[in-house]
């Protein structure tokens, strides 16, 4: 049964309830360290909570244990060993003890996008779930804070009667979380919304008891955390309609630049003025070289994939061209690259062999070392995969992305990279990169010739000191 809770933008009254194992406040158990696990761990404890946190990668929890995050996060490694030597924060590899540890344990694994398909693999919250679940000896709460089609916390729920004593009551909710790489830490110390997805007085009691030190921050700071109350599905669906929204946004001002690279507009000024219009607003409408990450364009396959099973796919078509708007993007920089350098389409695309491009960005966006499906890397592997001889570099992102594109050639600086280049294609807007001075570059290059990938560079200053300047959507600068 779900009972209907009323949806409130202020903290609704909560049933204080009974912490299971008798602790003050609820200790809790974050399923999962990799960047949301690891990230909502430190957090809560800096929050206050007593925190355990599981993975079955035992390299990793004891790379975290020693006091170092296995990923680039701003403010995270400070936070991860002042809570450990606070001791408030451990590490394990045992679900054992994660059961004996914890009244709410919070489901953070990775929900890839299936090797088959679209759609979402759930493996990990499965192996997760019924790992946990033999285990636990009390009343308890599992969260589901991953990103899942909806449906999910339903099926965790028939998990959990399969495979925890069900005299023992444990319950389910879903939580979502909207953690933007390089804000991470604020964005779970002060988030913009909580959304919790409840069957039950009891576990909405138990959430905000779980939740009580966000919201006791933000009182103190004299904010409000609005809070969403709702039912499983709803509660599913908030995660994935925000980022088809924001998908969608990217790709809106994308297909902008389309157009006004064939009509001679601009995009970065027709962005402008309509995010003056209130109803529209300026933020995510950055023509450039499309989305990437570990959550947005899995996030909209998901999506559309499950609303196909669902019977509502064509709901959802629009994501589809969102995706192909976004992908052509990254073409559109190989087609750039050949007509700055002369070199005429073939019928497999330009031939840029024996050309040497240097590429700055690989990480998805700056601030972060994250490459997954990163336009930088994939649009690098591209002018490598036309015959261009390829130097990448990446402030934070170089070791990942070795990973990812083994063949190209790396370097340890942007001055090593433009080094001898006849073509620069600046692909994730990282400070140093926008601070750079065209006029010394100039000394290094072997042409002067820059794509502005993002849109991030003053293309008047690249200009005036002679580079043959391209951004996205936009016409070449008047001198
Ligand atoms: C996103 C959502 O913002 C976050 O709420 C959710 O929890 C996870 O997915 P994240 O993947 O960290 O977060 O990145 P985000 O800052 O949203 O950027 C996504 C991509 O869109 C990046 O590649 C970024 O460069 C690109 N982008 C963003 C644009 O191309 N234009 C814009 O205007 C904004």
């Amino acid at each position: 049964m779900t009972i209907p809770y009323p949806t409130t933008p202020s903290v609704p009254a909560f049933t204080e309830v009974a912490v299971p194992s008798g602790a003050p406040r609820p200790r809790l158990a974050f399923l999962g360290t990799g960047y949301l696990g690891a990230t909502y761990a430190v957090c809560f404890a800096e929050l206050g909570y007593d925190v355990l946190a599981v993975d079955v990668d035992a390299a990793k929890i004891a790379k975290l244990a020693s006091g170092q995050v296995p990923f680039h996060e701003p403010g995270l490694d400070e936070l991860l060993r002042s809570n450990l030597a606070a001791g408030r924060l451990r590490f394990t590899t045992s679900y054992e003890e994660a059961a004996e540890h914890a009244d709410v344990h919070f489901i953070c694994v990775g929900t890839p996008q299936r090797a088959d398909g679209m759609g979402a693999d759930l493996a990990y919250v499965e192996a997760s779930v019924t790992a946990l679940a033999p285990h636990l000896r009390r009343r308890a709460l599992i969260v589901g804070k991953s990103t899942v089609p909806v449906g999910t916390a339903e099926w965790v729920e028939q998990l959990v009667a399969r495979h925890a004593d069900p005299q023992l009551g444990i319950e389910v909710a879903w939580s979502p979380e909207f953690l933007q790489e390089g804000f991470a830490v604020e964005d779970v110390l002060r988030p913009n919304r909580i959304v919790v997805g409840v069957k039950s007085e009891w576990a909405n009691g138990m959430l905000y008891a779980a939740h009580k030190g966000v919201f006791d921050l933000a009182a103190t700071e004299e904010r409000e955390v609005p809070l969403v109350v709702t039912d499983f599905a709803t509660a599913e669906l908030v995660k994935v309609a925000a980022n088809a929204f924001l998908a969608t946004k990217i790709s809106f001002i994308n297909a902008m630049a389309e157009v006004c690279e064939v009509a001679g507009g601009d995009v970065t000024q027709l962005a402008k003025a309509i995010g003056y219009d209130p109803r529209i607003g300026n933020r995510f409408l950055q023509a450039g070289v499309g989305f990437g990450g570990g959550c947005l364009p899995k996030d909209i396959r998901a999506f559309q994939a499950r609303a196909q099973e669902l019977g509502a796919g064509e709901a959802l078509r629009f994501l589809h061209e969102v995706d192909l708007i976004n992908l052509r993007r990254r073409s559109r920089v190989v087609q750039l690259a050949a007509e700055l350098l002369g070199r005429r389409p073939g019928p497999a695309g330009p031939d840029l062999s024996g050309t040497r491009i240097a590429v700055l960005g690989a990480a998805f966006k700056p601030n972060s070392d994250d490459v997954r499906d990163a336009p930088a890397l994939a649009v690098a592997a591209s002018l490598a995969k036309a015959g261009a001889d390829v130097h990448v570099y990446d402030p934070q992102g170089m070791e990942n992305a070795r990973a990812a594109q083994p063949t190209l050639a790396y370097e340890t600086s942007m001055n090593d990279a433009v080094a001898g280049a006849e073509l620069v294609c600046v692909l994730t807007e990282w400070a140093e990169f926008r601070n750079a001075n065209p006029a010394e570059l100039a000394d290094l290059v072997a042409g002067k010739r820059v794509i502005d990938g993002k849109n991030c560079l003053d293309a008047g200053l690249w200009a005036r000191a002679g580079w043959d300047y391209r951004g996205m959507g936009r016409p070449a600068p008047a001198l």
